[in-house]
């Protein structure tokens, strides 16, 4: 207990702003402006780049910038007025050179002053080693006539595109010319297409075989980390006056239908904190290889198809990703190790319109419960762990340094995160809480935040919103919690139950079945069908947790009664089928077969990883050898980590 007080104290008083996981100079000369050219030859997976950078000197004399990089060839380094060719070198460390990338050091020939602005401009080549990226054949297309491109740069990936000074809390306008070498291929980026904006290095390729030219701008300053690409054969279709899809021809017309409501999706989401600045929304449903249900890039959110269920039930992942446009990227985390300040505020926000769009708090609390059976479970595993690294991503400060910030994901930024402000609202009420919030986002725009701000910030504004009495009563009620909450890594310090009827319905049918007879269906059994999406996924996460009592017959009852090996939904599919392979229900007479094409039709992280972990080593290592090219960079490193932390035990079931 000591320990932490002492250690949120000094914490608090060096501040928690120092990003350790860029090895950037950040802090004395930052990135006011990106302008990038990239030739696309998707045949032969290579982009030829140029980035331009208006800097700005925050030190007293500036003599280098250091710049992120991974995987990357460099090829000149030099100012763009006068052409002056610039020394620069990479240091690289072995241990970090795969894990975080390396260092780009380029000597400015003369230094520089505070206040002082300059520009400077890099050449570079990038190819598959570029782990940001997935370049897709043709025949890993939906439309099979053009090779296909799409990125994922948070959390620090983008250094494996373009040399960056990559950290959330820099942020800066951005604008980008694409040369495609096919006329089939249409490319977006986050931002807003532009015609006529400026070439500025294009004089420098040969135009010959060059078949389009795309540009974007995006005016509002962003973080590294929401830059993004996508190239193929896409197209873009209408879903209201201001949100649109974006995907091959194959199924657009099957992705319009099911997201015909994101324009109302906005509107729920404004109607709680306040008018959305971004101007348009658009979603691109990629290819299933996609490793994340969404990600949120300003102006052109990414999908995996697995949200179109065909009844709507996915579409909260888009919820959550408009939830973004104001936590995330309008005040956007200051480190990795502050990730709550972008996912817990976004799934307060996501809850609050699914609320609106349910029209019942009981249906939002079943996705809270959902989430905290979730959270619990990996908060007991990361707790118990002898590695002080691990241990810590059960709290909502992870330790990164050193590590790819990607190590410290899970659910637990998401679900902690929501929980302190669920209860911070319980504290200060709802109406309350939601002027905070808003004049939080007012305060911060467009720059970065950590949990020291926000806490800073809710005592002042309460101070200035409650009486004297009050304000230190629910003072002492937050001093409380709110270091436990986040630096610590066991148990809530405050139980919060989310007990409601839909979700009591789901955990007794899940009851019933776990005490029932083998063989036998309880009584009511059919209610299950009638159920949310999130309660069965209730449903499941209970059985899940419990799955030591099931046997097989009850599993075999279970998949006869629900027909659950078949299901549509993949949020059901990858439970039931991580469940099958705990309780050896997954045999070549059962749903085996299924279960291996599942984890090879879908990318999804968070849907294959806890089928790669419930397997043996042998069966984990010859279904990810049959699908490693499908999966992305991203999806490849963290399958093989969970492939390479098994022992060597083989379930004989399985084979
Ligand atoms: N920003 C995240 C995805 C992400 C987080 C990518 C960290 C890389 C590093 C995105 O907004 C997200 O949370 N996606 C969730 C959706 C869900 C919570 C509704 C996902 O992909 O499952
Ligand atoms: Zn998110």
């Amino acid at each position: 207990m000591k320990f932490y007080i002492i250690a949120f104290l000094i914490i608090a008083s060096f501040g928690v702003d120092i990003d350790k996981n860029t090895f950037s100079n950040y802090r004395e000369v930052k990135m006011q402006h990106l302008h990038i050219e990239w030739l696309l030859n998707l045949r032969t997976k290579i982009i030829d780049g140029s980035a331009e950078y208006t800097f700005k000197v925050t030190t007293a004399e500036l003599k280098e910038v250091h710049l992120d990089i991974y995987q990357m060839e460099i090829k000149y380094a030099y100012y763009p007025n006068v052409g002056k060719v610039l020394d620069w070198h990479v240091e690289s460390d072995p241990k970090q050179s795969l894990v975080q990338g390396d260092k780009l050091i380029i000597k400015l020939g003369q230094s520089y002053k505070y206040g002082d602005i300059f520009q400077l401009r890099i050449k570079y080549q990038i190819g598959e080693a570029a782990r940001a990226l997935s370049f897709l054949s043709v025949d890993q297309t939906d439309d099979k006539k053009a090779p296909y491109l799409f990125s994922q740069c948070e959390a620090n990936n983008c250094r494996s595109m373009i040399p960056l000074q990559d950290t959330p809390s820099i942020k800066f306008t951005y604008s980008a010319t694409v040369l495609t070498q096919d006329s089939q291929i249409n490319v977006f980026m986050s931002g807003l297409p532009v015609e006529n904006n400026k070439f500025a290095l294009m004089e420098q390729y040969n135009m010959n075989g060059i078949a389009k030219i795309f540009q974007f701008e995006l005016k509002i300053k962003i973080p590294a980390y929401l830059i993004a690409i996508v190239a193929g054969t896409v197209q873009e279709k209408a879903t209201g006056q201001r949100t649109s899809v974006i995907s091959e021809a194959k199924n657009i017309d099957i992705y319009q239908k099911e997201l015909e409501d994101l324009d109302k999706y906005v509107k729920y989401l404004e109607d709680y904190i306040g008018e959305y600045k971004w101007g348009f929304y658009k979603i691109v449903i990629l290819p299933a290889s996609f490793p994340f249900g969404g990600m949120e890039n300003p102006l052109l959110t990414f999908a995996n198809p697995s949200i179109i269920v065909g009844d709507k039930s996915g579409v909260s992942v888009a919820i959550h990703e408009i939830a973004h446009s104001w936590f995330g990227n309008t005040v956007t985390c200051n480190n990795w190790s502050n990730m709550w300040i972008n996912e817990g505020f976004c799934v307060f926000l996501e809850r609050k319109g699914l609320l609106q769009l349910f029209g019942e708090i009981d249906y939002v609390y079943v996705n809270s419960q959902v989430g905290t059976k979730e959270m619990n479970a990996l908060i007991k595993e990361f707790n118990t762990s002898t590695d002080p690294v691990v241990k810590s991503y059960a709290s909502l400060h992870p330790i990164t340094e050193d590590h790819n910030a990607d190590d410290s994901f899970s659910t637990i930024p998401y679900e902690r995160g929501y929980q302190l402000l669920f209860y911070l609202e319980s504290i200060i009420s709802e109406t309350k809480f939601q002027q905070l919030l808003k004049d939080w986002l007012r305060q911060n725009e467009y720059q970065s935040a950590d949990e020291n701000d926000f806490y800073n910030f809710m005592i002042t504004w309460i101070q200035s919103n409650f009486t004297i009495e009050q304000f230190l009563a629910v003072k002492q009620q937050i001093d409380s919690v709110y270091t436990k909450w986040v630096y610590e890594t066991g148990a809530l310090p405050v139980k919060q139950g989310f007990g409601n009827h839909a979700s009591t319905q789901a955990t007794d049918l899940a009851e019933e079945w776990l005490s029932s007879r083998p063989g036998e269906q309880p009584q009511g059994y059919e209610i299950f069908d009638q159920f949310k999406s999130n309660q069965k996924q209730l449903f499941l996460s209970y059985m899940l947790e419990k799955y030591i009592n099931m046997n097989t017959i009850t599993m075999k009852q279970l998949d006869l009664s629900y027909n659950l090996s078949e299901n549509k939904d993949a949020e059901l599919l990858f439970r039931w089928y991580t469940l099958s392979i705990q309780t050896k229900y997954a045999t070549t007479n059962t749903n085996l077969n299924q279960i291996r094409s599942f984890v090879g039709k879908i990318g999804r992280m968070k849907m294959i990883n806890p089928i790669y972990k419930a397997l043996d080593k042998n069966t984990a290592q010859t279904w990810y050898n049959e699908n490693k090219n499908f999966y992305h960079p991203l999806a490849r490193q963290s399958i093989e980590n969970i492939i390479k932390s098994k022992g060597q035990q083989i379930n004989v079931e399985l084979l």
